[in-house]
């Protein structure tokens, strides 16, 4: 039997729209998810909502909808995200769903009958926002101290569970599983807080009516930390007579959360647990916070980057990858739109997507779009292949212990690799040379083998691009799982490939500026920006048609490749700053526009002895080489 993995996000309070940052929770819980589906557990993903409590309440009946028709509402809105996000999760858990309501009010009745729940009065201070109590003790400056705002004075007759009775077990298990609270400085604050005095938490209210009926006295709801942490058994069927669920995967592998609930997971959770006599999930993980520059956002504040505008516009594998690799999983980071667009257009469109169309390409070009079989190897060759066949178990190790990020980071050190790979290897050179044709099949296998472990690989992170990749390289799915990466040279000799669409195309934002902007871009903008030239004006320019020889990446930049052009009898060099567009490969043989009376520069040291023309959008998103529309003699004028 397929061993088990079960792991959970928050229930997020559908008071409002959800944003980036319980995006960024959801999407570490899939990519782990799809992780260990993909590595053969039998994985069970559970998200959902925390729909009950006063703050709901009031904004529903500020909207003048009850409360119930007021979630309704975020809740479709939210598996609306999740969807667009492509989370994968086995079961959506709504603290409203009546299995949930009533195993609750078992739970609530089983605690007051072994007396870890009790009956008194309650006295505290309230921050309607945070949806949190405090003690006189924990109020800074008279605030709450989580948010800084008002609270407000309560006393009202409660029911009780006796968490401090749990201080001393609490600590005694931290000891014994050094694993449970992860990352390690957040044990450290847990085991300070418990030791500071634990006191017994109210777990009922009487001032407001949406939430769980005490059974045994209904005027009293079960106060939210009770009713929404019980959700990850609730879900499960526990204690039902349809506990197959709860049988089968509790305890929890990995609840992951945000570092501001950690205290209400590792502390109350577990008393909660050891109370019912239940078992402990096995590890609690809390993540860092994405701020903005300006600070935590949050719902109430209303500072917030809304994940939907950002997947259409970015599209959701790059929002998922920004999300996944930015920030070290476990610290903070700030989210800003131009770390976001850096990582699309080095990481995404510059390295994975350069990487996935020049290898096609020459392969189409060189071997007529079949896959050649490997024949010469060389010493080149073992480090690239060495890598690929070590990378699964070390992607492995890095997830297991929640290095998201990490595990992202060594995939992508393939991916350089392979781009090192191609400029060590010049595969353009070998093609002119009939002799090393089998030197030339090794080199492509190679690489469209590698790529392919990068596919398989990238997937639970980025879980619509490998499919594309797929497609161009004719990977077949039996080459696309866990296994087939267990040895090097599952991709078939003789597959056919085809070049598709540019996987991530380059996002130019209007800050941005180009690094080497020589060619002259025919600007589709309109033409009246630009005052008239005379005929003689134009005579100035010496345009040639060139041919291009030669092709190479200027090492050291994203933008620049090196062109050797034949140009009548001369011979030309000139730097192009056309590498994010296109590969060196697909260029040889192309008859392009030459400005050949621009006076030379140089370019990061290289010479560069004139221009060839290049068209591109407004947005320069997209730039195209101007090309001949017949054949005509190299050196011959345009004019
Ligand atoms: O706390 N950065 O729900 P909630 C990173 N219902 N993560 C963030 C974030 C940010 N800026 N903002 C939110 C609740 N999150 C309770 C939970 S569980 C039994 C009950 C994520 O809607 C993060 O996971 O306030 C955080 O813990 C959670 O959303 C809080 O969601
Ligand atoms: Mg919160």
């Amino acid at each position: 039997m397929a061993k088990t993995y079960y792991i959970t996000t928050p229930i997020y309070y559908p008071s409002d729209k959800l944003h980036i940052g319980h995006s960024y929770t959801t999407v570490a819980a899939d990519a782990l998810a799809r992780f260990k589906r993909l590595t053969g557990y039998d994985v069970w993903f559970l998200t959902g909502t925390d729909e009950h409590g006063q703050k709901i309440q009031r904004i529903a009946s500020e909207k003048g909808v009850s409360p119930k028709e007021y979630v309704d509402g975020i809740v479709e809105w939210i598996k609306g995200l999740w969807k667009l996000l492509n989370v994968s999760y086995d079961q959506f858990i709504r603290t409203t769903d009546p299995q949930h309501m009533a195993i609750v009010q078992n739970i609530f009745t089983r605690l007051y009958e072994k007396g870890d729940i009790y009956k008194s009065e309650y006295t505290g201070w309230y921050c309607t926002p945070c949806e949190s109590f405090w003690t006189e003790r924990q109020l800074v400056d008279g605030k709450c101290p989580d948010c800084g705002r008002d609270v407000e004075l309560v006393k009202e007759e409660s029911y009780f569970f006796r968490l401090s009775k749990y201080a001393d077990k609490l600590l005694e298990y931290y000891r014994e599983h050094p694993d449970f609270i992860q990352p390690e400085s957040r044990l450290n604050e847990m085991v300070s807080f418990i030791k500071s005095g634990l006191e017994d938490l109210c777990v009922s209210r009487t001032s407001f009516d949406w939430g769980i009926p005490v059974p045994f006295d209904p005027k009293h709801v079960i106060y939210v930390w009770i009713d929404a942490l019980s959700n990850y058994i609730t879900a499960l069927g526990y204690s039902t007579d349809h506990d197959e669920a709860y049988k089968k995967f509790w305890p929890a592998d990995v609840h992951l959360v945000g570092k501001e609930i950690v205290r209400f997971h590792t502390i109350i959770w577990p008393a909660m647990l050891m109370a019912l006599g239940e078992p402990l999930p096995k590890k609690v993980f809390g993540h860092g916070w994405l701020v903005l520059e300006g600070g935590k956002m949050s719902k109430s504040k209303g500072n917030v980057i809304d994940p939907w505008v950002l997947v259409e516009k970015y599209g959701v594998d790059a929002v998922r990858y920004y999300l996944l690799r930015e920030i070290p999983f476990g610290s903070d980071g700030t989210y800003t739109n131009e770390a976001l667009v850096k990582r699309i257009n080095s990481d995404l469109a510059n390295d994975l997507g350069n990487l996935v169309s020049r290898t096609v390409t020459m392969i189409e070009k060189y071997f007529g779009g079949r896959i050649p079989a490997p024949s010469q190897r060389e010493g080149v060759d073992d480090d690239l292949i060495q890598m690929a066949v070590d990378l699964p178990a070390l992607v492995e190790r890095y997830m297991d212990s929640l290095q998201i990020s990490n595990a992202l980071a060594e995939i992508f050190k393939l991916v350089d690799r392979c781009n090192k790979y191609i400029d060590e290897t010049m595969p353009w050179v070998l093609a002119k040379d009939a002799a090393k044709k089998g030197r030339l099949a090794t080199v492509l296998y190679n690489l469209a083998e590698a790529i392919r472990y990068i596919s398989v690989l990238l997937t639970p992170y980025m879980p619509d691009t490998p499919p594309k990749i797929y497609a161009q390289l004719g990977v077949s799915d039996e080459l696309t799982t866990w296994d087939s990466l267990k040895a090097w040279g599952g991709l078939r000799e003789g597959t056919e490939v085809h070049r598709g669409e540019n996987l991530f195309p380059r996002i130019e934002e209007k800050s941005e500026r180009p690094e080497a902007p020589h060619e002259i871009t025919v600007s589709n903008a309109p033409s009246t920006d630009t005052p008239y030239i005379t005929i003689d004006d134009f005579a100035k320019l010496d345009l040639r048609v060139a041919k291009v020889m030669e092709a190479e990446r200027v090492q050291g930049t994203d933008k620049l490749l090196k062109l050797k052009l034949q140009v009548g009898d001369e011979v030309r060099q000139v730097v192009s700053g056309i590498a994010q567009h296109y590969a060196p490969e697909e260029l040889i043989g192309k008859d392009l526009v030459l400005v050949a009376n621009l006076k030379p520069v140089k370019l990061r040291g290289i010479d560069s002895q004139g221009m060839i023309l290049a068209a591109s959008s407004d947005d320069g998103g997209k730039l195209v080489l101007v090309t001949l529309d017949g054949d005509i003699p190299s050196g011959s004028k345009v004019r």
